[in-house]
């Protein structure tokens, strides 16, 4: 997988996404990061990539130009044209499903916008999917791309020490991930739930998924209208709603 980023602002995503998890697998050669800075295909002798909005208004637009400049050079040795997101505040709400769907692209380019947004026209030619990270607005779309390339990135084999630990976090199955403990044993009084010292992995698979059911039931209950349950969760939700019930 290789992804392209299109930015005013290339330090900042190089920063974010060469540390950590992210940035290991980018030394490992497990997915490519192509931040390219929009800046350098300005025509503009002072390098200028925006100017004032036709009809007046408030902020600065970017212009076409350089934008479209930078994506042709994306795309010239591509044999197919790839994916192209906007972030934006009025695109569609990035979600996990998305992110698996995008997992699957072999390259994947992402377009920062700035100021007042960019010139109509040119997002026109050259974006396929406008994506939000949620309901707020930021100062630029180099947060939301480095939120999308961290959550679409771990989805691929080898980005992740664990196999197993994309699997099980948050959202799989639609529900919320059950609480985890470490070592001490007790902690200001506190005990770690006996049934992770036994051993006993048929009991800790089904500790942890009432937990998961009960946290979500508390937490985000909306999501369980569209999580995959079987008829044994069924049960335990109607005796998690019994137990949670305020008593008269
Ligand atoms: N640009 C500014 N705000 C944004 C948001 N909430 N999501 C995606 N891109 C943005």
């Amino acid at each position: 997988m290789r992804f392209h980023v299109m930015t005013l602002f290339p330090d900042m995503v190089s920063n974010g996404l060469n540390t950590s998890i992210t940035g290991r697998a980018i030394e490992k050669n497990i997915f490519e990061l192509n931040i390219v800075n929009i800046r350098d295909y300005t025509k503009d002798k002072h390098k200028h990539v925006d100017d004032y909005p036709y009809g007046g208004g408030a902020g600065m637009v970017m212009q076409p130009g350089p934008v479209f400049d930078c994506y042709q050079d994306i795309v010239k040795n591509m044999v197919k044209k790839p994916r192209v997101v906007y972030m934006t505040p009025q695109g569609k709400v990035f979600s996990q499903a998305i992110a698996e769907e995008l997992s699957k692209e072999e390259e994947l380019v992402f377009l920062c916008g700035h100021y007042e947004g960019i010139d109509e026209r040119v997002l026109e030619e050259i974006v396929t999917d406008y994506l939000s990270i949620g309901d707020y607005v930021l100062t630029g779309g180099e947060l939301p791309a480095m939120v999308m390339i961290d959550s679409i990135s771990r989805l691929i084999p080898g980005v992740l020490n664990n196999d197993d630990s994309a699997e099980y976090e948050s959202f799989q199955d639609g529900l919320l991930e059950y609480p985890q403990y470490t070592r001490p044993e007790t902690f200001r009084d506190k005990k770690v739930p006996e049934v992770l010292l036994s051993g006993h992995h048929g009991n800790i698979d089904a500790w942890r998924r009432e937990q998961s059911l009960k946290r979500t039931f508390e937490r985000r209950p909306e999501l369980l209208e569209k999580a995959e349950l079987s008829s044994k969760d069924k049960k335990t939700l109607e005796n998690i709603r019994k137990n949670l019930a305020i008593p008269k």
